[in-house]
């Protein structure tokens, strides 16, 4: 089976490869391939895959037709990872590379009849988050997309908006979709390695740091995670197995509370956990102050993802069943994800919480 990946080089991405390149041919969309596909290809090795299974072409989420030569030969799936990954995205630039890229990609998979597994996230399963963001159609003409850029932010609304779109546009066309909706990705369920620019590296680093006095939300909010592994490990047969759900929901329902999660990094960064809570209005308040999210490392923005609701992952166990993929325990996850920072982003030092 060949296999086209898009942001292959990206934290997720490359487990991915580690895990196809041991049955499949894969090639990966890449934007300098000549730099890049060596260096994949070592990570890919390093990460127990086969890297002389990966190829490269060149092209980009940002060029019409994704800048890919016309005579692709039709690959039976394409996995579509790549996205511009970052808080304070402007407008025009999310849309560019997240919906605009995300549709092209759609469109590629469609002329070649292949299946599309997309990976959009977890919060298009919180119903009262979209219907805050007034999100309450299918269609996606029907939305204020401007209000919700407002409310959400580039790289959130932008990820909404490419997954209604596409799959509107499966609706319509004959699409072979699948979606994976990832929560946050947490570090590797063996080894805890977790890039700097993830999100749970920015919070682990604001525990070591001392810059977490208090737990943001109260007892019910929680950051729900998935291993990075597991993750690649659902996309891998969301793209090969024969059957496959429409969505999958890629989210550990047994993560704990944020407070719970933080007492466990701050054990193994030797550090006090924080047992206030402070509510996310206040926080959002406070971060709307010029130089504050700056000095606390932290954006509007990434405080949605940290919220009371919880989700039902019944259809994807059962495909996790089918698959015989079961969830790492996801406590010692996060303790090897904090130690893994330890290891490599040394013990700064940082004064205690009060
Ligand atoms: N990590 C999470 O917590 C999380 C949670 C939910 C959903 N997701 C989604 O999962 C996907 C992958 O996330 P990740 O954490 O692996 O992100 P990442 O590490 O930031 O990787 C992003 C990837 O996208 C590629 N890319 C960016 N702009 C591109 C462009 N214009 N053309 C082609 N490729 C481009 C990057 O390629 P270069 O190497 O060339 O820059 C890189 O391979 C994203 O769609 C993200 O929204 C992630």
């Amino acid at each position: 089976m060949t296999l086209l990946i898009t942001g292959a080089t990206g934290f997720i991405g490359r487990h991915v490869c580690a895990q196809l390149t041991h049955d499949h041919d894969i090639l990966a969309v890449l934007r300098q391939p000549d730099s890049q596909l060596p260096a994949l290809r070592q990570q890919v090795n390093a990460l127990g895959g086969q890297g002389e299974r990966l190829q490269a072409v060149q092209g980009d989420l940002d060029l019409p037709s994704l800048g890919l030569p016309e005579n692709l030969a039709a690959p039976q799936a394409i996995i579509h990872l790549g996205a511009r990954f970052a808080w304070q995205l402007d407008r025009a630039t999310a849309q560019r590379t997240n919906v605009a890229g995300s549709l092209a990609v759609a469109e590629l998979a469609r002329r070649h009849g292949s299946r599309l597994v997309f990976i959009s996230g977890f919060m298009l399963e919180n119903r009262e988050h979209l219907q805050r963001l007034s999100i309450t159609s299918d269609d996606p003409d029907q939305v204020d997309w401007q209000h919700v850029y407002r409310r959400a932010g580039g790289y959130e609304a932008s990820k909404l908006e490419a997954a209604i779109r596409v799959r509107a546009l499966a609706a319509t066309h004959d699409l072979n979709l699948v979606e994976v909706q990832p929560a946050t990705v947490a570090g590797h369920s063996r080894t805890g390695a977790l890039d700097s620019a993830q999100p749970l590296f920015a919070l682990l680093d604001n525990l070591a740091r001392g810059r977490m006095a208090m737990v943001p939300g109260s007892p019910e909010h929680w950051l729900p995670l998935v291993a990075v592994d597991h993750l690649a490990a659902l996309i891998a047969v969301a793209a090969t197995a024969d059957s496959v759900p429409q969505r999958l929901l890629a989210l550990d329902p047994t993560t704990p509370n944020l407070q719970g999660l933080l007492a466990i990094a701050a054990d193994m960064l030797d550090r006090r956990a924080p047992q206030r809570h402070l509510p996310i209005p206040v926080l959002a308040a406070l971060l709307r102050l010029p130089g504050m999210p700056r000095l606390m490392n932290t954006w509007p923005e990434a405080l949605h993802f940290i919220q009371p609701t919880r989700f039902d992952t019944t259809d994807t166990d059962h495909f996790l069943n089918q698959q015989g993929l079961a969830r790492p325990a996801m406590e010692a996850v996060i303790a090897r994800s904090a130690r893994w920072y330890q290891q490599h982003h040394g013990n700064p030092a940082a004064p205690q919480p009060a």
